[in-house]
């Protein structure tokens, strides 16, 4: 295959050399960018006068008509090309000749893979916020039906206090949350234009660089070229923050599956996100929640590579920079799919309200309230848990709960109990007395979910027309 360097070569490439060089398996992913940047470019040129506008419209509309005919399946991106560029200019100047040969003018394939890549992670930085804020809209909606959902907190996985679903799910609401933060943060970093930057040293083309930046919806040029087609900042950001999404939804997959347990049995997942055994028949495995967890470890993966690739480099491009892209791909890609099924998972949960409840009142985890009792009589804390201490080995002797104990049993621990223990250290008192802000009481629950909802109605990721209207 003629490369489109041959010029200075006087050998053919090996074809192993060359199939190991080539990128077009993967880079394919591109068309829609370099489509994009390539028709920004010549319209650009064309209005600086270095091609003129019968060019520029003539590569402008050969250049739409590839895209539409790979998106029909009437043309197929072949592997005889070493990468998407070179397919694309290739078949460009198959088809319009000598005209086609100008569209790399005042250009390189590395400020061309800079550009490509950039606004590629900021369209998947868009359709990532869009499915947390998916996952969160079904957060929230658990939220509210479960304020008054009682079941125990943990720490160390022992059951510690009460608190509510509610409360519990809200948890996960502000980790997403800031996942979405994420998202726009990176974005507000990464949108400026490394079109222009040539190979390394920018061009001697009067180019317009703030205008091709504006047309692709950028704020602005990048400012130095040698940076401009080197930097690979974003993809680590991007994967730093695809790596914590799924850290927070392995460890809400590694929750589901405990309470979807014969132990716990605080859900039951829907049949159609659980599968069977080969072997054993009563078995309802949580696979979905079990693969989500297990995938984790897949875009962690991609994040260590880059980083690894990168941190050797010298200035500017260099081609272990190929290697940003297919593990990038298929760690968005994974994260993607681990949201939406994980969305759909989380909403057809059964919770079963009664279990957990249950739970948490055979839990002692109103042990900590039956101490606040005896302070507010006046016990120092330290004497109420010992005192408390005492009676939950009485619990554990008699087989019952604190609220169980006869009051002379109580009394018999501490002569402080009165009558109103056992108001005071109902579940529905122990939760519903926290009520600061970020506690799991009613009030305060009410109060964070409004904050909520009011956030995900104002939260919008900044639009992408600008793609529209290139394309147009
Ligand atoms: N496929 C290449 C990449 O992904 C494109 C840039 C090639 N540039 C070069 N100087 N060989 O990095």
């Amino acid at each position: 295959m003629a490369q489109l360097w041959g010029g200075r070569f006087t050998k053919e490439t090996d074809q192993l050399v060359y199939q190991f060089n080539a990128s077009i398996t993967f880079d394919q992913k591109l068309l829609l960018q370099d489509i994009e940047g390539s028709i920004a470019h010549v319209r650009m040129l064309a209005k600086q006068g270095v091609l003129t506008k019968g060019e520029s419209d003539r590569i402008e509309a050969e250049l739409k008509n590839i895209l539409a005919q790979v998106r029909q399946g009437e043309l197929e991106i072949s592997n005889d090309y070493e990468d998407i560029h070179s397919f694309v200019e290739a078949v460009l100047t198959q088809r319009i000749g000598d005209a086609g040969k100008k569209l790399h003018t005042g250009r390189s394939r590395n400020d061309q893979v800079a550009l490509d890549f950039r606004m590629y992670v900021r369209m998947e930085l868009a359709q990532t916020d869009a499915l947390l804020k998916e996952l969160l809209e079904t957060i929230l909606r658990i939220m509210k039906l479960h304020v008054e959902t009682i079941m125990p907190g943990f720490t160390h996985l022992q059951k510690a206090q009460p608190v509510t679903l509610a409360h519990h799910m809200g948890a996960y609401f502000e980790m997403f949350r800031r996942d979405r933060l994420r998202m726009r943060d990176i974005y507000e970093r990464m949108n400026y234009c490394p079109l222009g930057s040539g190979a390394l040293a920018g061009t001697t083309y009067p180019l317009d660089r703030d205008d091709t930046a504006r047309a692709l919806g950028f704020y602005g040029p990048t400012r130095n070229s040698m940076d401009g087609v080197s930097d690979r900042d974003y993809v680590i950001e991007f994967l730093a923050a695809l790596s914590t999404i799924m850290m927070h939804l392995s460890r809400f997959s590694e929750e589901l599956i405990l309470w979807n347990s014969n132990e716990y049995q605080f859900i039951e997942m829907d049949d159609a996100y659980s599968t069977g055994s080969s072997i054993m028949p009563q078995k309802k495995n949580p696979d979905i929640a079990e693969l989500v967890r297990g995938k984790t470890g897949r875009v962690y993966g991609a994040l260590i590579s880059i980083l690894t690739t990168m941190k050797g480099i010298p200035l500017a491009y260099n081609k272990d920079m190929q290697e940003d892209k297919e593990l990038t791909f298929d760690a968005i890609d994974t994260a993607k799919g681990c949201l939406a099924l994980f969305n759909g998972m989380l909403s057809t949960i059964r919770f079963r309200k009664e279990q957990m409840r249950k739970s948490a009142a055979l839990g002692f985890t109103n042990a900590t309230d039956a101490a606040d009792y005896l302070v507010n009589h006046g016990v120092p804390f330290r004497d109420a848990h010992g005192i408390v201490g005492k009676i939950v080995l009485y619990c554990l002797e008699h087989h019952c709960s604190i609220d169980e104990m006869p009051l002379d049993a109580l009394q018999a621990v501490s002569p402080v109990f009165e009558e109103d223990i056992y108001e005071a250290i109902a579940m529905e008192t122990c939760v519903n007395k926290r009520l600061t802000i970020g506690g799991p009481g009613k009030e305060a629950m009410e109060q964070v979910i409004a904050m909520e909802e009011q956030y995900l109605e104002e939260s919008a990721f900044p639009c992408e027309d600008w793609e529209k209207a290139l394309l147009a």
